[in-house]
């Protein structure tokens, strides 16, 4: 190639020199790559998330919930008054409250979902919700991940973070008998008992529809 010395302009300043370089080496590979035909189509685009600062905050929101979880079971765990029916009460379903909450608020649909529910409302709703959870028991170094997904018609971004059994989930979560009475009346179909610590105990999963704007429209309506 001889193109920085015949290319070079007396007068032009050293990176427009460069510059003109570059964008001829680029087109000069993305040529290339055409011809040899690596691109799928012709002109493809670059992959693009439509709301990424959505995305960063549906990670940072989940985050949060799942530190909310984790701190209302560990201080159950540690306290030494016997557990009251409110106390018990306090740990799993605030977390949805919450999620629907951030639903609400955000345009977004915020699910807790498991293989093995305790609430009915949280069993896999679709193929992707079964495939992901998939993932997470097969590799179970992923924290999450996300995806491009149409979701009730509607094309979206949908964010996965997969959650553990701890040794405060226990309590509630361990042996079937051991069960406090209040999941046993309360879930006379719970599913969600005799796991173990390190257990994939199920996922988040949070869709971002691309026209966030119609959907707190829809939600607020
Ligand atoms: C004090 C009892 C209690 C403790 C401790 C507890 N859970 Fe739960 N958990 C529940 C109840 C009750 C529900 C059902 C809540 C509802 O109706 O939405 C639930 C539901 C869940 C769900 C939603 C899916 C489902 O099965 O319905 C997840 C996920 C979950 N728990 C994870 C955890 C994790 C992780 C921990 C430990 C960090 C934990 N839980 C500790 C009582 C508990």
């Amino acid at each position: 190639m001889s193109t920085t010395v015949d290319q070079f302009i007396p007068g032009e300043k050293p990176w427009q020199a460069l510059s003109k370089l570059l964008l001829r080496v680029g087109l000069m590979m993305s040529v290339s790559l055409v011809t040899i035909g690596w691109y799928p189509a012709p002109a493809s685009a670059a992959p693009i998330i439509p709301n990424p600062n959505e995305l960063v905050q549906v990670v940072q929101e989940i985050e949060s919930l799942d530190a909310m979880r984790s701190g209302l079971a560990a201080s159950l765990e540690g306290s030494t008054e016997v557990p009251t029916m409110q106390t018990m009460k306090e740990v799993c379903r605030p977390v949805g409250m919450r999620a629907m909450q951030l639903s609400q608020e955000h345009g977004w649909q915020v699910k807790q979902v498991a293989k093995k529910y305790r609430n009915p409302d949280h069993a896999p709703g679709n193929l992707h919700d079964q495939m992901a959870l998939a993932k997470f028991n097969q590799e179970p170094e992923l924290i999450g991940f996300w995806d491009r997904e149409t979701l009730d018609k509607q094309l979206g971004t949908r964010y996965y973070r997969r959650m553990d059994v701890e040794a405060s989930c226990l309590a509630c979560h361990g042996l079937k008998e051991r069960r406090p009475q209040f999941v046993k009346d309360g879930y006379p179909h719970d599913l969600a008992y005799d796991f173990n610590v390190g257990d994939l105990r199920g996922m988040y999963a949070v869709f971002i529809p691309d026209d966030i704007q119609k959907a707190i429209q829809n939600a607020v309506n």
